[in-house]
């Protein structure tokens, strides 16, 4: 007689909606589309995944980096995930379960799957760790579960009254409470009230515009740039939740903070490092931090070259333009692409980088050079086909240099 078969165990891949701050990253960089969403959970489908890890790196909280031995034929369906509050407890596997440890180091023993590593090309284009010299962050100190009261200190407009695009600085303290943060984190704001499902609204996560010494320095503070949203991508009236809230909250307020995320999108700690910073519209926010802890530090640290990349619609929608435009010229190199200025060309900001080849070439080749691109999703491919042309133009292998800049934490992106 024949003995039974064993049965097949699954190391299960799954999201933490505790942790999870729906910022659509693991979504994106799944090269098998093995991720989904509905308007409660972000899953992962076990009938796609392969465990291959290329959205474990990237996730900004690490609720992505969740995992559970289950029975194959019981594993969680993409339907019981999108009803959880709440991760499972593990189960304990039957006695005749096959694989169980080969699991913990495999997802399965399945001769069908995947390979583990994804094809270098379908990963994301930029690193996937933070340069070298960063300095560590803190990550996950306040949950939804356990989120920080901030208290609202300043709130003012920073485009012109007169445009479309409604931007605002946002200013938030902290009082005596810890909340150490660093250049090109970000933090998930709670908006109150509910859903149309009766739940409590998820984070929306926004990039610091502020320094790690504070907006201002040596105060607990920090700021945000937030645009209120109107419209949804397609131009069809739409409220954003979050931003209007932001947008409309008065000095004194208080609001509900979760995080800091983000481990990987934070700018070099040594001296000499070089900036290449590109972005359009709030993609900004992340740059005057940048930007803002390098000038505090002139006169006290050896400071490299900034170069900007600023995309906006016109200068009165660009925010932060008066206060950008003073900057010393021999401190930092400013580009404005303007796409929509009365009389003068459509400008992106990738145009801009191929008129400034040469010295953008310059940059990218030095290994002290860091490059940071924020801002609206289409601009991604354009800005890697104009930096691809413009290392080509001078003879050089653009794939040889993309993969070093991958691999030496010297290339980052965050769109949206
Ligand atoms: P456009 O005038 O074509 O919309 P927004 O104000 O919507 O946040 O956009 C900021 C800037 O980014 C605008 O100048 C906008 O130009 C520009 N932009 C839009 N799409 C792209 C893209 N694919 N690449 C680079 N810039 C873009």
């Amino acid at each position: 007689m024949n003995a039974p078969l064993p049965v097949e165990v699954l190391k299960q891949h799954l999201i933490d909606p505790e942790i999870c701050i729906r910022c659509n990253t693991c979504e994106e960089t799944c090269p098998v589309d093995a991720i989904t969403h509905d308007s409660n959970n972000y899953v992962v489908d076990p009938e796609i995944c392969n465990g291959c890890m290329a959205c474990v790196p990237p996730c900004p909280t690490g609720s992505i980096d969740n995992w559970r031995l289950v029975v194959r034929a019981e594993a969680y369906s993409v339907q019981d995930q999108f009803g959880w509050e709440e991760l499972p407890q593990e189960k304990s596997l039957p006695l005749d379960a096959a694989g169980a440890d080969d699991a913990a180091q495999q997802v399965a023993a399945d001769p069908q799957a995947e390979p583990a590593t994804p094809p270098a090309t379908l990963v994301t284009p930029g690193a996937a760790v933070p340069p070298w010299s960063a300095a560590h962050p803190y990550v996950n100190l306040y949950t939804h579960k356990t989120p920080i009261t901030a208290t609202v200190v300043g709130n003012y407009r920073v485009t012109g009254a007169d445009t479309e695009s409604d931007i605002h600085h946002i200013v938030l303290d902290f009082g005596e409470q810890p909340f150490p943060v660093l250049e090109g984190q970000s933090i998930g704001i709670l908006p109150p009230g509910v859903d149309a499902m009766g739940r409590p609204h998820h984070a929306r996560q926004y990039s610091l515009a502020s320094p790690r010494d504070g907006e201002r320095a040596g105060y607990n503070n920090l700021s945000l740039t937030v645009k209120r949203v109107t419209q949804d991508h397609g131009g069809e009236a739409a409220h954003g939740v979050c931003s209007n809230y932001l947008c409309d909250l008065a000095k004194n307020d208080t609001v509900q903070v979760i995080g800091p995320f983000g481990h990987t999108f934070l700018m070099p700690n040594h001296p000499k490092a070089n900036l290449i910073m590109i972005c359009t519209g709030t993609g900004s926010a992340p740059m005057r931090a940048m930007t803002e802890r390098s000038r505090r530090l002139i006169g006290t640290a050896d400071i490299g070259k900034l170069m900007l990349f600023f995309g906006a619609r016109t200068e009165r929608e660009l925010p932060y333009f008066g206060p950008l435009m003073k900057l010393p010229r021999d401190f930092i190199d400013i580009n404005l692409a303007l796409s929509r200025e009365p009389g003068q060309p459509k400008r992106y900001v990738q145009d801009l980088i191929r008129e400034r080849a040469a010295q953008v070439r310059g940059l990218l080749t030095d290994r002290n050079t860091c490059i940071y691109v924020c801002g609206l999703k289409g601009m991604e491919v354009g800005v890697l086909d104009a930096l691809r042309e413009v290392v080509v133009q001078s003879g050089e292998d653009w794939s040889i240099l993309h993969e070093a800049l991958r691999r030496e934490g010297r290339l980052h992106f965050e769109t949206y």
